[in-house]
């Protein structure tokens, strides 16, 4: 079993990003790509005493050995990208396809406005406008640009090589299943599809390539921006349980609502899952904490795990129970 996508199974930020990490580091994996939207994106991996926000590049960039990619389908950022290139030291293993769509100022200027930013409660990133552009057929690509000249590849064909050679490939999604433009709670949503059909279609990796699809559902819900959240706490709930976040890329704050198994049950079936990924368990059993073995979660932790796994019929393999990429319950074997 070697390739691997990884999705949300909420409305982003389950976790992927640490999730992704661990597997990276942990499978020693030889090379991630990535594919969802763009820099409106925000994965936060804390590991070894080191912290890395991600908008732009996979998750995986913790792993020093991992090749890293972008496939086209993604929106490229070139100030995100090049920043985040030289902060996490990605200069010689850093790849986009050739046809990645780039973001402009206008499309953060219009991304901005009334429309996105006020109605639909957006990122601000530029992403909305320049998905459109790309639909409309005048949308830069970065073989145009000039200071992304290093860093360009043909992707497609560089991860399909690497799956037929049975080497180790992580496909890292973003946002979450119910933010997708197509099975999302449109029109709050994002800009794009963002199941893990989609997340294949971005970086070129057909079907039958795939091996195994995780879904990362996070131990409660959040949601940032406008649209349903069903059985949404108050802010003095959310302030009295420990769940309040805030947002990797803007800094909202995060509305919160309790697991839903429902649309957990929908994930499932619109990814189809593989095996779960759990994170934050220790968030809602604080006894939870650092914990490595599944024998030793508190009964509690171990019954909410059991549910999730008799209600929705797929394993949690993987559970997060604190803040290092390596406070993880593996069971996959
Ligand atoms: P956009 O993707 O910036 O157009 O925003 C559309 C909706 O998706 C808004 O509700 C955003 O808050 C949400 N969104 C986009 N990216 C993320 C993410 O990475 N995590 C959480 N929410 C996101
Ligand atoms: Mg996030």
């Amino acid at each position: 079993m070697v390739v691997k996508v990884i999705v949300g199974g909420f409305f982003g930020d389950e976790g992927k990003g640490k999730v992704i990490a661990y597997l990276a580091l942990k499978d020693d994996v030889k090379a991630a790509v990535r594919g969802g939207v763009g820099p409106n994106a925000g994965h936060t991996v804390i590991y070894n005493g080191g912290k890395w926000v991600l908008r732009m590049l996979p998750s995986a960039v913790v792993n020093p050995k991992t090749k890293l990619f972008v496939g086209a389908g993604v929106l490229v950022d070139p100030k995100v990208f090049l920043n985040e290139v030289k902060e996490y030291k990605g200069n010689k293993r850093c790849f986009l396809d050739y046809n990645c769509s780039i973001i402009e100022e206008k499309h953060i200027i219009e991304d901005r406005g009334e429309h996105f930013k006020e109605k639909i409660g957006t990122t601000g990133t530029g992403t909305g406008p320049a998905n459109s552009d790309r639909v409309l057929r005048r949308a830069k690509l970065a073989k145009d640009l000039k200071e992304l000249k290093n860093y360009l590849a043909d992707v497609s064909y560089e991860v399909n090589e690497i799956a037929d050679k049975g080497e180790s490939l992580i496909v890292e999604g973003t946002q979450g299943t119910f933010l997708s433009l197509y099975h999302g709670t449109y029109p709050y949503v994002t800009s794009k599809d963002v199941c893990a059909s989609a997340i294949c279609s971005d970086v070129g990796l057909g079907p039958k390539k795939v091996d195994e699809v995780i879904v990362v559902f996070k131990s409660f819900v959040t949601r940032v921006g406008s649209g349903p959240l069903e059985k949404e706490l108050k802010a003095e709930e959310i302030e009295r349980m420990g769940l309040k976040e805030f947002g990797a890329v803007t800094g909202r704050l995060r509305r919160v609502a309790p697991f839903n198994f429902d649309l957990a049950k929908r994930a499932v079936m619109l990814n189809s899952a593989t095996y779960i990924a759990l994170t934050k368990l220790d968030v809602l059993f604080p006894k939870a904490r650092g914990i490595r073995d599944y024998y030793k979660l508190p009964l509690e932790a171990k019954s909410f795990v059991e549910e999730i796994e008799k209600r929705l019929n797929v394993p949690v393999k993987l559970i997060g129970t604190g803040p290092d990429v390596f406070d993880m319950i593996d069971r996959r074997d």
